[in-house]
């Protein structure tokens, strides 16, 4: 069955190795044979009417709503808002006359969630679920539901469904985009670009040898770690740290590059991994200079770098894509030094201690 792990030692193993596969995928199916975007027309209809988009998810998902955020307002021009469930359910904000949800939930069961979903419904707003899960509670209580089409995700520690998540909010931000005589998304080269991804993914996992060196050489004995960007890169960071926090069990911190100064540079001891995640052209330099202050103090650095930013010392140079989807390529080799340094630990990298997959508790 497609939920069984083969020779794959761990199902994460697996699931990260799926991703190239799952943008294939979702290129075949929100993509008519003219090459055209196709979301439905009612959903489409609903978006459009939409003053705001709030988007609402938890632990992963939310994350992927960060990348979202950022999506339909630079590519469909409505401003978004990406909230963690739990806090939006008893501290909502203001909405605005015409808010349009979008819930997002690899499980579709997150309780957390659907609490918020109860209210929206109850207030007769309309609301779309993105979820793996077909029939899954939030997605037959939505107004609308998108699938994922990622295959079964079974290790706690999610992976190709926040791929699968940013990959389905660009196809979303794209139609409304268009949809409302956007530059932007008539420019978006979503289709041929969901390939160069998978091309660019495929890249990274055929470097499993190099990772693991890195989980060895640089993680295995840390007590803190630190993923620091700017912007989209920035969103990647706080799920780049929380998959070494879920399955390595070190304290990991993804951080605002410019925030550093702030408080985080005060842990950095010697050998403190910090990881600068660096795609936007606009504020490479930048970023590029909060991390050698951290290794003034003695921090370990190393970046993941796009290629047409690269520079000669850069460590981990990622094929160009659209810089909208750069999380897409950039989060890759996070899930497998956090995958590495879990397994070298000794640790159960499926199922870590006092996680579960899904959260049907408030
Ligand atoms: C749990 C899982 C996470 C997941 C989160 C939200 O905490 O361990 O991996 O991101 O729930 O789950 P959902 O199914 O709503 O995306």
């Amino acid at each position: 069955s497609e939920a069984d792990k083969g020779t794959y030692p761990h199902y994460m193993l697996k699931e990260i190795d799926d991703q190239p596969t799952v943008m294939r995928k979702l290129a075949q199916t929100y993509f008519n044979d003219d090459g055209q975007v196709t979301i439905d027309d009612e959903l489409l209809a609903d978006l459009q009417s939409a003053d705001r988009l709030y988007i609402v998810a938890a632990g992963t998902s939310y994350h992927a709503g960060l990348v979202g955020e950022r999506l339909f307002e630079r590519l469909a021009a409505v401003p978004t808002e990406a909230h963690v469930s739990s806090e939006f359910a008893y501290n909502s904000p203001i909405l605005s006359k015409h808010p349009f949800f979008i819930f997002l939930s690899q499980s579709g069961e997150t309780a957390d969630s659907r609490e918020v979903l109860t209210e929206v419904n109850a207030k007769g707003y309309h609301s779309l679920t993105i979820t793996n899960v077909q029939n899954s509670t939030l997605s037959r209580e939505a107004t609308y539901t998108m699938l994922l089409n990622a295959g079964p995700e079974i290790a706690v520690a999610s992976t190709k469904a926040y791929t699968a998540q940013i990959a389905v909010e660009a196809i979303i931000a794209k139609a409304l985009g268009e949809a409302t005589q956007q530059v932007a998304a008539a420019d978006f080269d979503l289709r041929p670009q969901l390939g160069l991804v998978a091309n660019g993914i495929q890249a990274l996992v055929d470097q499993k040898e190099r990772f693991e060196a890195v989980a060895k050489d640089n993680f295995v004995d840390q007590r803190d770690a630190f993923y620091i960007g700017r912007g989209i890169d920035y969103a990647v960071s706080l799920e780049a740290s929380l998959k070494l926090k879920e399955i390595t069990y070190i304290h990991s911190e993804g951080v605002a590059a410019g925030e550093l100064k702030h408080g985080p540079i005060a842990l950095i001891e010697s050998g403190t991994p910090v990881i600068g995640i660096i795609t936007q052209e606009r504020t490479a330099s930048l970023t590029r200079s909060n991390l050698a202050e951290t290794a003034a103090r003695g921090s370990h650095i190393m970046t993941i770098v796009t290629k047409s930013l690269a520079k000669a010392h850069d460590d981990i140079i990622l094929e160009d894509v659209d810089e909208m989807l750069t999380p897409l390529l950039t989060i890759i080799p996070a899930q497998l030094i956090s995958y590495y340094t879990s397994l070298l630990k000794g640790l159960d990298v499926d199922k870590p201690r006092n996680l579960a997959k899904s959260v049907t508790v408030q």
